[in-house]
Protein backbone atom coordinates (compact mmCIF):
# COMPACT_ATOMS: atom_id res chain seq x y z
CA UNK A 1 0.00 0.00 0.00
CA UNK A 2 1.48 3.38 -1.09
CA UNK A 3 1.38 5.69 1.80
CA UNK A 4 -0.64 8.04 0.52
CA UNK A 5 -3.66 5.39 0.74
CA UNK A 6 -2.50 4.72 4.24
CA UNK A 7 -2.50 8.02 5.61
CA UNK A 8 -5.98 8.34 4.05
CA UNK A 9 -7.31 5.19 5.49
CA UNK A 10 -5.93 6.70 9.14
CA UNK A 11 -8.23 10.29 8.60
CA UNK A 12 -11.22 8.79 7.25
CA UNK A 13 -11.20 6.32 10.30
CA UNK A 14 -10.47 8.80 12.82
CA UNK A 15 -13.90 10.60 11.42
CA UNK A 16 -15.99 7.44 11.21
CA UNK A 17 -15.50 6.03 14.59
CA UNK A 18 -16.52 9.97 15.45
CA UNK A 19 -19.50 9.94 12.94
CA UNK A 20 -20.10 6.52 15.29
CA UNK A 21 -20.43 8.23 18.43
CA UNK A 22 -17.41 5.54 19.36
CA UNK A 23 -15.21 8.80 20.59
CA UNK A 24 -15.20 12.20 21.35
CA UNK A 25 -12.83 15.34 20.99
CA UNK A 26 -9.57 13.64 19.97
CA UNK A 27 -9.90 10.35 22.06
CA UNK A 28 -8.71 7.32 20.47
CA UNK A 29 -6.36 6.44 17.52
CA UNK A 30 -5.69 4.37 14.47
CA UNK A 31 -2.59 2.62 12.80
CA UNK A 32 -2.54 1.19 9.18
CA UNK A 33 -0.36 -1.23 8.61
CA UNK A 34 1.88 -1.07 5.06
CA UNK A 35 3.89 -4.32 4.47
CA UNK A 36 6.83 -4.85 3.28
CA UNK A 37 6.44 -7.88 1.44
CA UNK A 38 2.18 -7.26 0.14
CA UNK A 39 1.70 -10.80 -1.86
CA UNK A 40 3.66 -12.59 0.87
CA UNK A 41 1.37 -14.32 3.56
CA UNK A 42 1.60 -12.19 6.79
CA UNK A 43 4.47 -13.78 8.65
CA UNK A 44 6.01 -12.04 11.95
CA UNK A 45 9.83 -12.88 10.66
CA UNK A 46 8.97 -10.49 7.75
CA UNK A 47 6.84 -7.63 9.67
CA UNK A 48 9.24 -6.14 11.44
CA UNK A 49 10.07 -4.22 7.73
CA UNK A 50 6.45 -3.28 7.80
CA UNK A 51 6.00 0.35 8.49
CA UNK A 52 2.82 1.97 10.06
CA UNK A 53 0.77 5.20 9.38
CA UNK A 54 0.06 6.38 12.34
CA UNK A 55 -2.62 9.34 13.77
CA UNK A 56 -1.03 12.28 15.73
CA UNK A 57 -1.64 13.12 19.29
CA UNK A 58 -4.55 15.34 20.38
CA UNK A 59 -4.86 16.99 16.38
CA UNK A 60 -8.98 17.45 15.93
CA UNK A 61 -9.81 15.15 13.64
CA UNK A 62 -11.49 17.97 11.53
CA UNK A 63 -8.12 19.23 10.34
CA UNK A 64 -6.24 16.31 9.66
CA UNK A 65 -4.76 16.31 6.23
CA UNK A 66 -2.53 13.12 4.73
CA UNK A 67 0.26 15.48 5.01
CA UNK A 68 0.04 15.40 8.90
CA UNK A 69 -0.23 11.37 9.36
CA UNK A 70 3.37 10.22 10.28
CA UNK A 71 4.85 7.18 9.05
CA UNK A 72 7.22 5.02 11.94
CA UNK A 73 8.68 1.89 11.38
CA UNK A 74 7.77 -1.26 13.98
CA UNK A 75 10.68 0.09 16.73
CA UNK A 76 8.68 2.92 16.62
CA UNK A 77 11.10 5.97 15.02
CA UNK A 78 9.07 8.50 12.81
CA UNK A 79 10.43 7.91 9.19
CA UNK A 80 8.13 10.53 7.56
CA UNK A 81 7.04 12.84 9.55
CA UNK A 82 4.05 13.93 9.94
CA UNK A 83 3.51 18.13 8.94
CA UNK A 84 1.09 20.57 8.73
CA UNK A 85 1.24 22.09 5.28
CA UNK A 86 -2.15 23.68 5.40
CA UNK A 87 -1.74 26.22 8.90
CA UNK A 88 -0.02 29.17 6.88
CA UNK A 89 -2.64 28.95 4.26
CA UNK A 90 -5.47 28.95 7.01
CA UNK A 91 -3.81 31.71 9.09
CA UNK A 92 -3.02 29.62 12.34
CA UNK A 93 -0.29 27.67 14.29
CA UNK A 94 0.77 24.67 12.93
CA UNK A 95 0.25 21.56 14.27
CA UNK A 96 2.91 19.24 16.24
CA UNK A 97 2.03 16.09 14.20
CA UNK A 98 3.93 13.49 16.81
CA UNK A 99 2.61 10.18 16.79
CA UNK A 100 -0.08 9.00 19.00
CA UNK A 101 0.68 8.72 22.82
CA UNK A 102 -0.54 5.35 21.54
CA UNK A 103 2.28 4.17 19.87
CA UNK A 104 3.58 1.47 22.23
CA UNK A 105 0.12 -0.15 22.28
CA UNK A 106 -0.16 0.12 18.19
CA UNK A 107 3.34 -1.48 18.13
CA UNK A 108 2.87 -3.98 20.54
CA UNK A 109 -0.40 -5.32 18.96
CA UNK A 110 1.33 -5.10 15.13
CA UNK A 111 4.36 -6.95 16.51
CA UNK A 112 2.59 -9.65 18.43
CA UNK A 113 -0.31 -10.39 15.58
CA UNK A 114 1.12 -10.04 11.60
CA UNK A 115 -2.21 -10.72 10.65
CA UNK A 116 -3.31 -7.08 11.54
CA UNK A 117 -3.59 -4.36 8.65
CA UNK A 118 -5.10 -1.84 11.25
CA UNK A 119 -5.59 -1.08 14.84
CA UNK A 120 -8.08 0.95 16.39
CA UNK A 121 -8.47 2.25 19.66
CA UNK A 122 -11.76 3.88 21.01
CA UNK A 123 -13.14 5.64 23.74
CA UNK A 124 -16.58 3.59 23.01
CA UNK A 125 -19.33 3.99 26.12
CA UNK A 126 -20.54 0.80 26.38
CA UNK A 127 -17.56 -0.96 26.19
CA UNK A 128 -16.23 1.17 28.81
CA UNK A 129 -19.22 0.51 31.30
CA UNK A 130 -18.39 -3.18 30.90
CA UNK A 131 -14.36 -2.86 31.61
CA UNK A 132 -15.69 -0.82 34.49
CA UNK A 133 -18.21 -3.24 35.44
CA UNK A 134 -14.21 -6.16 34.79
CA UNK A 135 -17.64 -8.12 33.05
CA UNK A 136 -16.48 -9.79 29.00
CA UNK A 137 -18.83 -8.98 26.11
CA UNK A 138 -20.32 -11.95 25.17
CA UNK A 139 -21.10 -13.25 22.14
CA UNK A 140 -24.94 -11.72 21.91
CA UNK A 141 -25.80 -10.88 19.00
CA UNK A 142 -25.16 -12.32 14.93
CA UNK A 143 -22.58 -9.64 13.78
CA UNK A 144 -20.68 -10.73 16.99
CA UNK A 145 -20.53 -14.76 15.65
CA UNK A 146 -19.65 -13.48 12.45
CA UNK A 147 -16.99 -10.81 12.69
CA UNK A 148 -15.50 -11.20 16.21
CA UNK A 149 -16.51 -14.91 16.87
CA UNK A 150 -15.41 -14.61 20.67
CA UNK A 151 -16.31 -13.88 24.06
CA UNK A 152 -14.06 -10.21 24.56
CA UNK A 153 -12.04 -10.05 27.41
CA UNK A 154 -11.19 -7.19 29.56
CA UNK A 155 -7.57 -6.16 30.08
CA UNK A 156 -7.02 -4.77 33.62
CA UNK A 157 -5.77 -1.14 34.18
CA UNK A 158 -2.53 0.47 33.03
CA UNK A 159 -1.46 3.69 32.33
CA UNK A 160 -2.33 4.87 28.87
CA UNK A 161 0.60 5.14 27.01
CA UNK A 162 2.79 2.84 28.62
CA UNK A 163 4.71 -0.36 27.66
CA UNK A 164 2.80 -2.04 30.33
CA UNK A 165 -0.53 -1.53 28.58
CA UNK A 166 0.54 -2.75 25.36
CA UNK A 167 1.94 -5.90 27.03
CA UNK A 168 -1.55 -6.73 28.57
CA UNK A 169 -3.32 -5.78 25.53
CA UNK A 170 -1.34 -8.63 23.45
CA UNK A 171 -1.12 -11.17 26.29
CA UNK A 172 -5.10 -11.07 26.11
CA UNK A 173 -5.12 -10.88 22.45
CA UNK A 174 -3.29 -14.23 22.50
CA UNK A 175 -4.93 -15.39 25.11
CA UNK A 176 -7.55 -17.87 25.51
CA UNK A 177 -10.52 -18.75 27.98
CA UNK A 178 -12.01 -22.34 29.24
CA UNK A 179 -15.11 -20.80 27.84
CA UNK A 180 -14.25 -20.21 24.35
CA UNK A 181 -14.11 -24.20 23.77
CA UNK A 182 -15.49 -23.35 20.41
CA UNK A 183 -13.86 -21.50 18.42
CA UNK A 184 -9.61 -21.27 17.63
CA UNK A 185 -10.62 -18.04 15.68
CA UNK A 186 -7.84 -15.22 16.81
CA UNK A 187 -9.17 -12.71 18.95
CA UNK A 188 -10.08 -9.36 17.44
CA UNK A 189 -10.75 -7.32 19.77
CA UNK A 190 -10.07 -6.59 24.36
CA UNK A 191 -11.74 -4.18 26.64
CA UNK A 192 -9.36 -1.84 28.35
CA UNK A 193 -10.53 -1.24 32.32
CA UNK A 194 -11.65 2.20 32.27
CA UNK A 195 -10.48 3.33 29.00
CA UNK A 196 -12.50 1.72 25.55
CA UNK A 197 -11.82 -0.74 23.40
CA UNK A 198 -9.00 -2.13 21.23
CA UNK A 199 -9.61 -4.13 17.74
CA UNK A 200 -7.25 -5.06 15.24
CA UNK A 201 -8.55 -6.48 11.53
CA UNK A 202 -7.15 -7.44 8.21
CA UNK A 203 -7.38 -4.15 7.11
CA UNK A 204 -8.65 -0.81 8.70
CA UNK A 205 -12.99 -1.31 7.55
CA UNK A 206 -12.37 -4.81 9.22
CA UNK A 207 -10.90 -3.23 12.58
CA UNK A 208 -13.84 -0.42 12.27
CA UNK A 209 -16.27 -2.65 11.88
CA UNK A 210 -15.35 -4.84 15.24
CA UNK A 211 -15.03 -1.83 17.31
CA UNK A 212 -18.86 -1.10 15.97
CA UNK A 213 -20.20 -4.60 16.85
CA UNK A 214 -18.54 -4.73 19.90
CA UNK A 215 -19.67 -1.98 21.01
CA UNK A 216 -23.22 -2.56 19.86
CA UNK A 217 -22.75 -6.06 21.89
CA UNK A 218 -21.50 -4.48 24.98
CA UNK A 219 -24.59 -1.80 25.12
CA UNK A 220 -27.30 -4.74 24.98
CA UNK A 221 -25.11 -7.03 27.38
CA UNK A 222 -25.46 -3.93 29.94
CA UNK A 223 -29.18 -3.53 29.01
CA UNK A 224 -29.77 -7.45 29.44
CA UNK A 225 -27.73 -7.47 33.22
CA UNK A 226 -29.90 -4.56 34.15
CA UNK A 227 -32.97 -5.92 33.47
CA UNK A 228 -31.94 -9.36 34.51
CA UNK A 229 -30.65 -8.12 38.04
CA UNK A 230 -33.18 -8.00 40.82
CA UNK A 231 -32.26 -4.82 41.86
CA UNK A 232 -31.71 -2.15 39.27
CA UNK A 233 -29.52 -0.37 41.67
CA UNK A 234 -25.68 0.55 41.53
CA UNK A 235 -25.53 -2.44 44.07
CA UNK A 236 -27.39 -4.62 42.56
CA UNK A 237 -25.79 -4.39 39.19
CA UNK A 238 -21.88 -4.41 40.88
CA UNK A 239 -23.20 -7.98 42.55
CA UNK A 240 -23.24 -9.51 38.88
CA UNK A 241 -20.91 -12.17 39.22
CA UNK A 242 -19.77 -14.67 36.12
CA UNK A 243 -20.74 -13.98 32.97
CA UNK A 244 -22.99 -11.29 32.03
CA UNK A 245 -26.41 -13.36 30.68
CA UNK A 246 -27.73 -13.41 27.47
CA UNK A 247 -24.97 -15.62 25.33
CA UNK A 248 -26.53 -17.24 22.14
CA UNK A 249 -25.67 -20.94 23.42
CA UNK A 250 -22.39 -22.06 22.28
CA UNK A 251 -24.02 -25.13 20.14
CA UNK A 252 -25.94 -22.71 18.16
CA UNK A 253 -22.32 -20.36 17.83
CA UNK A 254 -20.15 -23.02 16.55
CA UNK A 255 -23.12 -24.14 13.82
CA UNK A 256 -22.92 -20.75 12.43
CA UNK A 257 -19.76 -20.27 12.15
CA UNK A 258 -19.52 -22.70 10.09
CA UNK A 259 -22.44 -21.46 8.34
CA UNK A 260 -19.73 -18.37 8.35
CA UNK A 261 -16.86 -20.12 7.26
CA UNK A 262 -19.11 -21.65 4.34
CA UNK A 263 -19.29 -18.45 2.79
CA UNK A 264 -22.92 -18.04 3.63
CA UNK A 265 -24.42 -14.14 5.10
CA UNK A 266 -25.49 -14.87 8.70
P1 LIG B 1 -3.67 10.53 21.28
O1 LIG B 1 -4.31 11.83 20.86
O2 LIG B 1 -2.24 10.69 21.69
O3 LIG B 1 -3.86 9.47 20.23
O4 LIG B 1 -4.39 10.02 22.61
C1 LIG B 1 -5.76 9.77 22.65
C2 LIG B 1 -6.11 8.58 23.48
O5 LIG B 1 -7.22 8.13 23.36
C3 LIG B 1 -5.14 7.96 24.40
O6 LIG B 1 -5.63 6.72 24.85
Amino acid sequence: MEYEEARKQVIEACLGMQKKGLIRGTSGNVSVRIRKYEDAEPDPRWAEEDLLAMSPTSIPYEYLTPEMIPIVDMQGRTVHEGTDTAADEKGREPFSCRPSSELPLHLAVMRARADAGAVVHTHSKFATIMGILGQKVPVNTIPMVYYVKRPVPVVPFEIPGSEELGAAVTRALNGSSLDEKFTAAPRKAVILEHHGLVTLGKDIDDALTVAEYVEEAAEIAYYVSLADSADYGRHGLLSLTGSVSGSIPDAKVKKMLEIADSGRAL
